[in-house]
């Protein structure tokens, strides 16, 4: 098996999942504000440290992903930067490296960091990456999302996922369609599959290797602020329905995004998915639903970080035992 490949399928390996820990210094600070916290490199740096070196994390989680600023720093009691802690703990360090997002038409985004990438990729490698991030948004509001943004998203998705291909790096794919908004279940249902149909074509098109991606879609939910919202089992069956329909099965596994939902419904909803005889191994990638409790908990104080510690294996035990439908 290739390095890719290899890579790959143990991102997803059974019992495990991404922990994604890689917000941007604004969104970071923003997380900060909310428990009162300053958010400088140092704070940053102790947060990240708290939650990567929490006892047994090796066990639940099969990889973490980084933002440049933390790649850089270091495990604070071996001096080790924090890719290499993380090897050595046999979890796969990862890096975010799209640039965030820029105007496409009057109302909708597409996602930039195309230029110079293939060489920030090399750099990464040989820091000790073995895989990457890019993250397109797609929102549903009035006429939107358009065909055109939906096919240049997944244009530079795929334009992406070869670079990191060709620099051996494992791409994560995700095509997030945000949660955020009136629609229904139905509506987002229907633009997930728009947004993963034009990602597979454009992958397919640009020659990627589709056995050494993964895939982090959003999950089918209602938009939150719709007055109905689907239940536990109606958002299963309906993402696994969307998936089967639009993601060939050469993919080794699939890794959601949580999206801002529920901690407990992002986790409930993993596990019952998983109850689905699906053809990929479906786990987690969650950002929030994994960080929000142990955020909290630390609250930025230093007799806090053993308990944040506590928390937050919790959450990534239950998830990894979601992603084996053993809750
Ligand atoms: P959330 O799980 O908080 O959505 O974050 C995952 C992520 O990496 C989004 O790009």
């Amino acid at each position: 098996m290739s390095e890719l490949h290899a890579v790959a399928h143990k991102m997803v390996e059974k019992g495990k999942g991404i922990l994604a820990a890689d917000e941007s210094t604004p969104t970071c600070t923003k997380r900060f504000e909310g428990i009162g916290t300053e958010s400088t490199a140092e704070s940053r740096n102790i947060y990240r440290n708290m939650l990567f070196t929490a006892e047994k994390i090796e066990k639940y989680i099969s990889g973490v992903i980084l933002f440049d600023e933390t790649f850089h720093q270091k495990e604070l009691s071996t001096g080790l930067t924090f890719p290499e802690y993380l090897t050595s703990k046999g979890i796969l360090p990862g890096i975010k490296v799209d640039q965030g997002l820029e105007d496409f038409g009057s109302n909708e985004k597409v996602t930039k960091g195309l230029d110079g990438l293939s060489e920030r990729l090399g750099k990464y490698y040989a820091m000790g990456a073995r895989f990457a991030k890019w993250r397109a948004v797609i929102t549903i509001g009035n006429n939107i999302p358009s065909d055109d943004c939906i096919i240049k998203n997944a244009e530079i998705l795929a334009k992406y996922a070869q670079k990191c291909q060709q620099a051996n790096l494992v791409p994560i794919v995700e095509p997030e369609v945000l949660m955020d908004g009136a629609h229904t279940v139905d509506e987002s249902f229907d633009v997930t599959s728009r947004a993963l149909n034009a990602t597979f074509d454009q992958l397919v098109e640009h020659n990627v290797n589709l056995q050494g991606i993964v895939l982090k879609p959003n999950m089918i939910l209602s938009g939150y602020e719709c007055s109905y919202q689907a239940n536990i089992e109606e958002v299963a069956e309906k993402t696994i329905n969307c998936l089967s329909a639009n993601v060939p099965i050469e993919i080794p596994g699939i890794a959601f995004l949580s999206g801002g939902q529920p901690d407990e419904h992002a986790t409930l909803h993993l596990n019952e998915m998983n109850k689905y005889d699906s053809d990929w191994n479906l786990t987690f990638s969650f950002g929030r639903a994994l960080q929000q409790t142990a955020l909290k908990a630390w609250s930025g104080k230093p007799e806090n970080l053993k308990l944040a510690q506590e928390v937050f294996i919790e959450k990534a035990k239950a998830n990894s035992l979601a992603s084996v439908a053993g809750l």
